[in-house]
């Protein structure tokens, strides 16, 4: 094994691919688990949601949220298992999937999704417009975290107040504007070339909160203080820089350049080296992005400090390697970037994206990275970003799945309100603030609503993990631990895609239509291939089925039998007995004529679907 590996290697490098096809034998489904990382954004959205909304298992919820201080702040993102919009880690949010939106675009277009990944992005952008009501006025969060955590309710029913938060010049908050400005001009640069006038806009916002940012200086904690205690800020000079950064990517204003440079050593640009990435910090990124001016030579004047950029870049990317003259980021012994008990997998995935846009950058200009231990290729770093995927989705010692519903073994209990509370569309009824607790959280049930694409905190050092409710410091999904994913699957589905290049080509039907028609039964199947790619030697099928109604007499329990499913399925809930199952308790009735679909995906033929039974 061993050696047959270090061949494929040599010979992946000596083709000048990535010798991560080497492995690709043994690969995940990144395609199926990017689709649901996604998917866990429409999981967190308030306010009012869309007919398009695909987790239906939410409702709308805080829709008067902001009346009381007369603005409108409907919408943006809960921030985790709760339902306060906490600013900063949701714009530090938008910037992510936005940076995977700008580096990965190809990648995401392949697989079908940028529709989806800029309706992420703008699900937050849409609410930092509204926000952003003065130029030097922007509301920082809604909700506080004493009296939202008091209560386990659902969103919908939601009872606890909702006071809002604003910096102004007299309570000003570098770090949350400025965060808010990073997402602003990267989310203008995503949406550039599919709506220029929704760009344009975003990309005056995050001027105007570039300077507030830096004209009105201070940490926002000391303004917001009710945040201090759940998203306390280290300092705001990181993520001046940070916006300063992707300002000169969004428009390649000299401005912003010399920003960066004339203040690389007052705001430790220069001089942290540091080993995490994060929400709170964000100098890595900012080093990274920096290193790419400077390698594709537009540094000009400013090469030099540049340079300095770039060494600390080095730094943090040979310390994830572990190559950095022992001071290395932290692993679990099963190879998970371990930095703090709480929440610990976010750091693993924005570690992981930061290494595969370097690695990227890095190539581009044929370049490598100096490590004090090593002299390294850029197929190590997405190699090493590889590692902390795999882990994630299920290469791990407890072999299960960190992403809830990837794979065949993830977390059932996730610490999340609305995952653990029936449904608003199956169960009407109010679910009081202590109610929650004593009938939903203490249960030992799993979670009745599956939150696709939540990234749990995850193991602890030891890569030990404990699969309840309470423990929340590992079963709670974040929006900044997902955030980063979405590029990061994307670019590794894309690779696998490339191992099977010869095949592409092949006649697999892409978006075959056949319909199958039950003469006497009330529904209709219409099956389609909606994706297609090729691992190894087996080729996948992403398949969609549309149950269509086409009765005119009342009918319940529809029941359909699946056979030779090999793959996922998800769209449909599964009965006890084997091979069957039934629509989701939300979609019980179906009205003549509309629909339903569920999705699956694996290799060889497809699933044989056909009714059971029904009433
Ligand atoms: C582009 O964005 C604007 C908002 O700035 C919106 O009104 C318009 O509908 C969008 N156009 C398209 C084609 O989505
Ligand atoms: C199909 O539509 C009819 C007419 O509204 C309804 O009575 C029936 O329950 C629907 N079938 C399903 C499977 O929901
Ligand atoms: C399909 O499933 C049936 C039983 O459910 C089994 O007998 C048959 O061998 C399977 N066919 C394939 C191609 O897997």
């Amino acid at each position: 094994m061993e050696r047959s590996f270090t061949h494929c290697l040599v010979l992946a490098i000596f083709l000048g691919l990535f010798a991560l096809e080497a492995t690709a034998g043994a690969s995940f489904n990144y395609g199926d688990a990017m689709e649901k990382s996604l998917m866990f954004f429409e999981a967190q959205r308030s306010g009012k949601l869309p007919v398009n909304q695909r987790v239906k298992w939410r409702g709308d919820s805080g829709l008067r949220d902001g009346l009381l201080q007369g603005v409108d702040l409907v919408g943006g993102y809960y921030d985790a298992g709760d339902h306060v919009k906490f600013g900063l880690p949701m714009a530090f949010t938008v910037t992510m999937l936005s940076w995977g939106a700008i580096d990965y675009r190809k990648e995401i277009t392949g697989l079908n999704q940028m529709g989806d990944t800029l309706a992420a992005i703008k699900w937050g952008t849409d609410y930092f417009i509204k926000a952003h009501t003065e130029p030097d006025v922007l509301w920082g969060q809604v909700g506080d975290g004493d009296s939202d955590h008091y209560c386990w309710e659902r969103a919908e029913d939601m009872t606890t107040p909702r006071n809002a938060y604003k910096l102004d010049p007299n309570h000003p908050g570098s770090d949350l504007a400025g965060e808010t400005a990073a997402a602003m001009a990267a989310a203008s640069m995503a949406f550039k070339l599919y709506n220029s006038s929704y760009s344009s806009l975003l990309l005056a916002h995050g001027k105007q909160l570039f300077s507030f940012a830096d004209r009105f200086r201070g940490q926002y904690d000391d303004s917001i203080q009710c945040a201090r205690q759940y998203y306390t800020s280290s300092g705001y000079s990181d993520e001046l820089l940070w916006a300063a950064a992707w300002l000169f990517r969004a428009t390649g204003d000299e401005y912003y350049l010399k920003y960066v440079v004339d203040n690389a050593v007052s705001m430790g640009g220069t001089g942290w080296a540091v080993k995490e990435f994060s929400w709170d910090n964000k100098y890595a990124g900012v080093q990274i992005l920096l290193s790419k001016v400077l390698m594709e030579g537009r540094g000009g004047a400013y090469a030099s400090t540049l340079k300095k950029y770039q060494a600390k870049a080095d730094f943090f990317a040979c310390a994830c390697l572990q190559k950095n003259d022992g001071y290395n980021v932290p692993l679990t012994p099963g190879g998970l970037v371990y930095l703090h008990e709480w929440n610990n997998m976010q750091y693993a995935s924005s570690a992981a994206f930061l290494l595969a846009v370097y690695s990227d950058y890095l190539s581009a200009e044929n370049a490598v990275l100096k490590c004090p231990d090593a002299q390294v290729q850029p197929y190590e770093l997405l190699n090493f970003a590889k590692s902390q995927a795999d882990y994630i989705l299920g290469k791990n010692p407890k072999s299960m799945s960190y992403l809830v519903g990837y794979g065949q073994k993830y977390p059932v209990h996730a610490h999340h309100r609305g995952s653990s509370i029936a449904s608003v569309a199956v169960l009407h009824s109010t679910v009081g603030c202590v109610e929650g607790f004593e009938s939903w959280y203490h249960r030992p049930e799993a979670n009745p609503n599956v939150i696709y694409g939540g990234l749990v905190g995850g193991p602890d050092k030891n890569d030990g993990f404990s699969d309840d409710r309470s423990n929340y410091e590992q079963t709670e999904p974040t929006l900044s631990g997902g955030a980063p994913l979405v590029g990061l699957f994307s670019k590794l589905q894309s690779l696998i895609g490339t191992s099977g290049s010869h095949s592409q080509k092949s006649p697999a039907p892409h978006h075959q239509n056949t319909p199958i028609i039950y003469a006497d039964v009330p529904v209709e199947f219409i099956h389609f291939i909606t994706n297609t790619w090729t691992i190894g030697r087996t080729t996948y099928y992403r398949h969609k089925v549309i149950i269509k109604n086409k009765s005119q007499k009342p009918i319940t329990d529809l029941k359909l039998a699946i056979e030779n499913l090999s793959g996922t399925l998800w769209g449909l809930n599964p009965c006890q007995e084997k091979n069957t199952y039934e629509l989701p308790q939300w979609m019980k009735v179906l009205q003549p004529g509309s629909q339903s679909s569920f999705v699956y995906v694996q290799g060889g033929p497809q699933a044989k679907v056909s009714v059971l039974s029904y009433h």
